[in-house]
């Protein structure tokens, strides 16, 4: 596998979490009720030390971090909506987390990635416990 390959996945990745960052900054600005609104924002704030880790990976393989992203999609205009679009980034996230530590054969980015998995899973649990709430 070539830098430039290895450079491609990561900016997939970096791309996830731009997206992640802005629907997520954007969720907690419209949402009245205090617990979803903060933990919004604080997820918001480890995707983007996701965002800087990624960053840093791709610099040192010699890439330019990408900071394009999807079109956002803000899951509609209730609070239910917000929260199960959010399930669905996390959950895609955590696939491609998983896909691209499987793939790539260097030690160390797989460490990083592996740590951003970690949280990933603990953002899902925590955007399902608050859908769960508002059912
Ligand atoms: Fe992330
Ligand atoms: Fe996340």
């Amino acid at each position: 596998m070539t830098n430039e390959e290895i450079v491609t996945m990561l900016n997939h990745d970096l791309s996830g979490e731009i997206e992640a960052i802005l629907v997520y900054m954007r969720d907690s600005f419209v949402t009245d009720d205090c617990k979803p609104s903060r933990e919004m924002e604080e997820i918001a704030k480890d995707e983007m030390r996701h965002a800087e880790k990624l960053a840093e990976l791709i610099v040192d393989l010699g890439g330019v971090p990408t900071m394009e992203h999807r079109p956002l999609n803000f899951g509609g205009h209730t609070l239910k909506g917000y929260l199960s679009r959010l399930v669905t980034l996390e959950k895609e996230a955590i696939a491609m987390y998983r896909e691209h530590i499987a793939e790539i054969p260097d030690e160390k980015i797989k460490k990083v990635l592996t740590h951003i998995l970690h949280e990933e899973e603990e953002h899902l649990e925590e955007f399902q416990k608050l859908l769960a709430s508002v059912q």
